[in-house]
């Protein structure tokens, strides 16, 4: 406990003691809970709402994942003081597998003039000869949050765990000339090099235009901004900025930059509603411009999640090589609850990531290495569900798990006209159209999260319409509206239509549940949505699961199968 202590931010040490305090606290409550529903009031601060399998520490902003000598590392923003923003540092922890973690030190703190006031968000690259680099924006000055970029080296490059890191003394190495908003310039992506220079991206606006400026640098140490940037659009400012390659459509190894992509994506994260957008487009390393493939792409705005997901950083792993997506998830609850749980933000599960067949967006899928917690299964096969009916999944806490279903739709006969009017605005469709809204095939999907009595249930499902030309189309939804007698929770029904061809009547979907989020992909994840959700009755072994058609059309599981997911190691100690 002493080697604990030590490496532990004192309000870490809190959280510790709140998890050894949910342990007895699940026992008492279930027995309780058999016998009567809990007469105390709703309250957001159980710690049978923390995530059991995410990543999660106290608090978090973003993040810069790298692996390095046998370990990824997972750099955060993380307030040591408190359960809000602010204060921020990178926080550093490590693991052998993307899913057992131990928490290390920070790595970087304000120290220098251009990052006494917050060490900002920023990327890692790894360099030449084999050893890291990190990039990220310092505060400067408090009074305006003045933004300059910064570096750090780790001071001894033979420890695989990174543990400490140094500033060169030539720091700041870009700062706002007089073209740029000094309040709007952040975010530095990994470095690339190409034809003599390292090329790195900085998130920045002009005039409501979101941009990616290019910087570029032969030594890795003096940096000049290029005459134009890599690409921008009329949105608003781009956080956050990510480019990198991809190998070709429906190849699913990942790329490191050093390699030629057969095309690139550019995604920002957009200040002004906080998602994630991408295109996929092409790269000219001599004009360092890039084109997005859909001339529209800007606008079209394919997200990588159409939930709560945001700030997300991608890496590549030489070892499996592949290309993981990481992500962040605020809470959905309040400033006040925050600090009344004491914890706040979990990243999504990481995933790995490559171009669909079609090569217009990227295919996403929960890393394998998460499937080694998964206990044992419990399958249902071929069983039909009938228009207005439900079934429970017993044998699991379902709680805390893993289900695949793969559904098989009877006919498409019903399906409702799709009205063009929501061509665009997949949420706003499924906010009318909701799991509780009867139609002609589906809504059909899984009750996660749900209560005996039905008081509280989250839904995730598939609903399909016919366009004007007879085609099917098909919508995906989280609606979260009746998840939690909690007073006070945001909780928007989350939605994307789904690119697939169900034409064969099959779509599948995969949920990942755990305690207060629902990560779910559709149809082997081309559209994916995260939701938080925090239930007051169902919660820890009072959540139950179930497959729901509200449709008028029969729905048959062709297969299913869930599994109760085991605790990692979650930072709890080295
Ligand atoms: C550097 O790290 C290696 C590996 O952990 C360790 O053996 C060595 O003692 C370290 N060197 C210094 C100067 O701390
Ligand atoms: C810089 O950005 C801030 C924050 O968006 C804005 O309030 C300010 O007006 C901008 N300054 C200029 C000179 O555009
Ligand atoms: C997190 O979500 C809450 C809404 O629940 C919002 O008030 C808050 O601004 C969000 N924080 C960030 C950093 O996006």
């Amino acid at each position: 406990m002493g080697a604990l202590l030590r490496v532990l931010a004192p309000w870490a040490v809190l959280l510790l003691a709140l998890q050894l305090a949910s342990a007895s606290h699940v026992i008492h409550r279930s027995l309780e809970d058999e016998a009567a529903p809990p007469s105390v009031p709703p309250s957001i601060v159980s710690p049978l709402l923390r995530t059991g399998y995410h990543f999660q520490p106290p608090k978090n902003w973003i993040n810069a994942p790298m692996y390095y000598k046998g370990w990824y590392h997972l750099f955060y923003q993380y307030n040591p003081k408190g359960a809000v923003w602010g204060n921020i540092v990178w926080a550093h922890s490590v693991s052998r597998d993307l899913v057992n973690w131990i928490p290390l030190e920070p790595a970087i703190a304000p120290s220098i003039p251009s990052d006494k006031h917050g060490c900002w968000s920023g990327s890692a690259t790894i360099l030449p000869d084999g050893s890291p680099a990190i990039m990220y924006t310092g505060i400067s000055r408090p009074d305006i949050n003045y933004q300059v970029q910064n570096i750090a080296f780790p001071k001894n490059k033979s420890d695989p765990l990174l543990r400490e890191w140094v500033k060169p003394a030539y720091n700041p190495i870009a700062v706002p000339d007089a073209g740029i908003n000094a309040t709007q310039f952040r975010d530095p992506t990994t470095a690339w090099y190409a034809d003599g220079h390292w090329r790195m991206l900085i998130g920045s606006v002009r005039y409501d235009r979101g941009m990616a400026l290019v910087y570029r640098s032969r030594d890795f140490k003096r940096w000049v901004k290029a005459k134009h940037p890599l690409h921008s659009a009329l949105t608003g400012m781009w956080e956050c900025p990510d480019f990198f390659p991809l190998a070709g459509t429906g190849q699913q190894n990942g790329l490191d930059f050093s390699e030629p992509g057969a095309k690139y994506v550019l995604k920002n994260s957009l200040d002004r509603n906080r998602y994630d957008y991408y295109t996929i487009g092409k790269y000219d390393k001599r004009t360092d411009r890039y084109v997005p493939d859909d001339p529209n792409g800007d606008q079209h705005r394919l997200r990588y999640d159409y939930g709560n997901f945001y700030a997300s950083k991608t890496f590549y792993d030489p070892v499996n090589r592949r290309r993981i997506l990481w992500g962040w998830a605020n809470e959905s609850d309040s400033v006040t609850d925050d600090r009344a749980k004491d914890w706040a933000g979990i990243q999504a599960i990481p995933r790995k990531i490559w171009l669909d067949p079609s090569g217009k967006q990227l295919l996403q899928w929960p890393i394998e290495e998460i499937e080694k917690l998964r206990g044992k299964p419990v399958s249902v096969s071929g069983k039909v569900v009938k228009p207005g009916q439900h079934f429970e999944v017993t044998g699991l806490g379902a709680y805390q798990a893993d289900v695949e279903v793969s559904f098989e739709v009877s006919s498409l006969a019903k399906a409702e006209p799709f009205d063009p009017a929501y061509a665009n605005d997949a949420q706003k469709l499924c906010g009318v159209k909701g799991a509780d809204v009867k139609g002609g095939v589906g809504p059909f999907g899984l009750w996660v999260l749900t209560s005996a009595n039905m008081q509280e249930k989250t839904a995730v499902f598939f609903r399909v319409f016919k366009d004007g030309y007879g085609k099917p189309k098909v919508l995906m939804c989280t609606d979260p509206t009746k998840s939690s007698l909690i007073p006070d929770l945001y909780k928007p029904t989350f939605a994307g239509f789904v690119d697939t061809d169900i034409s064969s009547g099959k779509i599948s979907l995969r949920s990942l549940i755990d305690r207060s989020v629902v990560e779910s992909f559709g149809a082997g994840g081309r559209t994916c949505i995260l939701s938080r959700v925090y239930p007051s009755i169902a919660i820890g072994k009072d959540a139950h699961l179930y497959v729901f058609n509200n449709g008028e059309t029969d729905i048959k599981v062709s297969h299913l199968t869930a599994w109760e997911m085991k605790k990692p190691l979650m930072n709890e100690g080295a």
